[in-house]
């Protein structure tokens, strides 16, 4: 049976799956109908009695109307053509990575985008890295340079990729929003849920064998949990980016171990040491051999 969807529906259904899309929501189920197009008397006979029971019946067929219009959308292959993960369809991360640039666009998804922000700083470094690193989100001469880690903590971090045998270019570096927070605030809830599904795409493009979390922001967004810097570090953990299928049936997610934010350590240099024995751990886990100096 073909459908035809009023432009104005197929709009709004087409909105509606980019967002569930973009929420890591794939699936759409066809709900069987509570009731039938056509009633029957013996069906009026059924109605709901009491004002609850109506209520509950109106909203039921409701969905049972939009769960059978998606299903029509479905129908029409429409949902392919939507889907907005576009990167899936390509094995390049250099391609997969311009895709969700694109995607990203001129971002005013959250309230960053009227806050000050000069740019989008989106992401830097090797798009095959096996390292990831993952900072907060930019400051000030991020936001100037749309770089992310180019100002003082930049030099820092740069400073711990060194001591780790390796260049700045051989790694990923990016944030969890890529908008400058006013005065350098921490980033908010909301702006880190509306913006990390980019960073969780950069990272399925990137397929890294390890990421650095850099502090408590990037390690409580990526691990979606609440523990303290002193309960995150010291350990790896299992991570795969939330809601994401990737495309590369050989990368099945990697690890993650969390750090001190270089600007943290800049404020409690006493804390080097501990970061140092997190990249150590890091080393070990990638096989890179220490080199003969420290200097992080
Ligand atoms: N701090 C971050 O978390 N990210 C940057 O890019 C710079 C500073």
């Amino acid at each position: 049976m073909s459908h035809t969807l009023h432009p104005d529906l197929r709009r709004a259904l087409a909105e509606r799956v980019r967002y569930c899309h973009e929420m890591g929501i794939y699936d759409f189920y066809r709900r069987e109908p509570r009731v039938s197009e056509s009633t029957t008397a013996a069906e009026v006979d059924d109605q709901p009695s009491t004002f609850q029971e109506q209520r509950e019946e109106m909203a039921a067929r409701k969905s049972t109307v939009t769960a059978k219009a998606v299903a029509k959308v479905a129908d029409e292959n429409i949902l392919p053509v939507l889907t907005p993960h576009a990167e899936l369809s390509v094995a390049d991360p250099i391609t997969a990575l311009k895709l969700i640039r694109e995607d990203l666009g001129d971002c005013t998804r959250c309230k960053l985008h009227k806050q000050g922000r000069k740019q989008i700083v989106f992401g830097v470094g090797n798009p095959r890295a096996e390292l990831m690193f993952v900072g907060e989100g930019p400051g000030a001469d991020e936001d100037i340079q749309g770089e992310p880690f180019v100002g003082r903590a930049g030099q820092l971090l740069n400073n711990m990729i060194r001591a780790m045998g390796i260049r700045r270019e051989d790694v990923y570096i990016a944030n969890v929003v890529k908008c400058r927070p006013p005065g350098n605030r921490t980033p908010e809830r909301d702006e880190c849920e509306t913006c990390s599904p980019f960073l969780m795409r950069q990272i399925a493009a990137v397929k890294p064998k390890v990421i650095v979390a850099l502090g408590a922001t990037a390690a409580k967004t990526l691990l979606a949990m609440n523990s303290s810097m002193m309960q995150l570090r010291g350990r790896f953990y299992d991570f795969k980016p939330a809601g994401l299928r990737s495309n590369d049936p050989n990368w099945d997610g990697c690890k993650l171990a969390v750090t001190y934010h270089p600007a943290f350590l800049l404020r409690d240099p006493r804390q080097k040491g501990e970061a140092w024995k997190d990249l150590q751990m890091v080393m070990k886990e990638l096989g890179m051999k220490a080199p003969a100096k420290e200097n992080a």
